[in-house]
């Protein structure tokens, strides 16, 4: 039996949408192949973009979109990713896969994708390989809203009106494949190109420095020192890499230590927030810079006879347990954390889509997406869980639950559950406290796991057989709250109002 306890008297922050964010890289069959065919291939499209995909992701509410990269930003030339396609220059794309890059997707494709979608764009500028020029006019390029050469350049290209831009990142893993630099290197560097980063009209940027990898304070020390007051938000960066094996892993046929290999590593995110959260605080006491955890995830061997640069894997119930983990971590970190980003959106790593020609799979994280959406934009409340640890014969032990709540505008209140053992299922009590009483139950669903089946997994030729179910016969209200049973490996949502 484990307890879980809301305090619905004790609301603490707004949950940012941007945290159920997604990031989409020019890496193997993400952008081409995964999100556009092109208006001519027999894929249903619209404008290029695949439609079967774009009815999926609007589906889970995609609030944000990052592009081009990942480490392809700091070596993309954006002049080369627009007007008529069959000119673009055609180039190898040296860090995935070799493989030639048309740029027949680029800025216009970008948009019009984000406007299919429904979603904020967010673009990472070349800070590694370009120059302060070259970004400059990417951003007049795309929001200028009068007389320019470069709002001229547009509307030849058939744009005559600016787009909105919020979000715009400077560089990407600088201390890496973004340039190799130094921390107080590439924070001088962050103030200079932020300068010439210009608010046309009234589009407002939202500056994103190159934070962290991991649990890397002194990054976000010297960044935060030098250049803190120049930027927005910070992001940083943590995969879930099974390590301990003689390679990264795979994603499915794995054992039941892998499992909690791979969630005891996750719930490491929570040190690393808080750790690059306490240096925050001490160069911007009064928070206005905002945590983005830009690109997380779990990240394997890829699959055996794809390419090893284009990061292609499977994606299993352990994955759905990941995402929900993280997302719950985010959302209890509500004040702080403003956006995250899962990598990526289709086809690498930790995709919620899966493509194979004019096939289509959602994955379990896609399903865990679908149950979460509720959060977004809603107000955390206080939860805490009373419940053992799993995994205790292993050298990965982990709490058995993880949870997150929040109350909507409609006063609905969202409560999400992840069992995190592989073995056991539990009884769950949730009680009320504050003075509410439950209501009535709205929504109860269930992404159910098997501790025979870890691995369970959606292919092309059986696409839904992980998919959430309707939970509400297994709930029981009582009193100032309610009973249910949560089966090992599985994710619940329950919807009170
Ligand atoms: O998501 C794949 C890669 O991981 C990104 O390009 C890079 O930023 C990170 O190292």
């Amino acid at each position: 039996m484990a307890r879980l306890t809301v305090r619905t008297d004790r609301p603490i922050a707004r949950i940012a949408p941007e945290i159920y964010g997604h990031f989409s890289e020019h890496l193997g069959r993400c952008i081409y192949e995964g999100l556009f065919v092109g208006e001519d291939s027999p894929i249903p499209n619209v404008n290029g973009m695949r439609r079967d995909v774009v009815e999926a992701l609007r589906e889970i509410h995609v609030p944000v979109l990052r592009w081009p990269g990942g480490c392809f930003a700091d070596e993309y030339h954006w002049r080369d990713g627009i007007g008529p396609r069959g000119e673009r220059r055609r180039m190898v794309n040296t860090h995935w896969g070799g493989v030639v890059e048309d740029n027949s997707f680029g800025t216009h494709e970008f948009m019009e994708l984000c406007r299919q979608i429904g979603c904020e764009p967010y673009i990472t500028m070349n800070v590694g390989s370009g120059t302060v020029q070259e970004m400059a006019e990417w951003v007049e390029y795309l929001t200028f809203d009068g007389e320019s050469p470069l709002a001229g350049l547009r509307a030849a290209n058939g744009r005559v009106e600016p787009w909105r831009l919020k979000y715009i990142g400077i560089g990407n893993e600088n201390w890496g494949c973004g340039g190799s630099m130094r921390a107080s290197y590439y924070a001088d560097e962050y103030r200079r190109y932020q300068t010439y980063c210009r608010n046309f009209g009234d589009n407002r940027l939202y500056k994103i420095a190159c934070g962290p990898s991991d649990g890397r304070t002194e990054w976000t020390e010297t960044v935060m020192e030098i250049a803190g007051r120049y930027m927005h938000g910070l992001a940083m960066h943590y995969y879930t890499v099974p390590r301990s094996g003689e390679n990264k892993g795979t994603a499915t046929g794995f054992t039941r230590r892998d499992w909690y290999e791979v969630l005891a590593r996750t719930l490491v995110m929570e040190e690393h927030i808080r750790s690059h959260l306490a240096v925050m605080d001490r160069y911007d006491p009064e928070h206005h810079v905002g945590l983005i955890v830009d690109e997380w995830g779990t990240w394997y061997q890829v699959e055996e006879g794809t390419n090893p640069g284009f990061l292609y894997q499977q994606n299993t119930q352990r994955d759905a347990l990941v995402a929900a983990v993280n997302l719950n971590i985010f959302n209890k970190h509500a004040d702080r954390i403003v956006m995250a980003n899962l990598a990526q959106l289709v086809n690498v790593l930790q995709a919620v889509i899966l493509t194979d020609g004019p096939r289509m799979l959602r994955t379990p994280t896609w399903h865990v997406y679908r149950l979460y959406r509720h959060h977004q934009g809603a107000t955390l409340l206080e939860s805490t869980v009373e419940a053992g640890m799993a995994g205790t014969d292993t050298a990965w032990p982990v709490p058995e639950l993880s949870e997150s709540v929040s109350r909507a505008a409609d006063g609905s209140i969202t409560i999400t559950v992840a069992n995190l053992s592989a073995d056991s299922g539990q009884t769950l009590e949730i009680g009320l406290e504050g003075g509410e009483l439950p209501g009535q139950l709205i929504e109860a669903a269930i992404l159910e796991g098997s501790s025979d089946e870890l691995d369970r997994h959606n292919t092309f030729t059986e696409p839904n057989r992980v998919q959430s179910a309707d939970w509400s016969a297994a709930v029981r209200l009582q009193g100032a709250g309610l009973t249910t049973r949560l089966p090992a490996a599985s994710v619940l949502l329950l919807r009170l109002k």
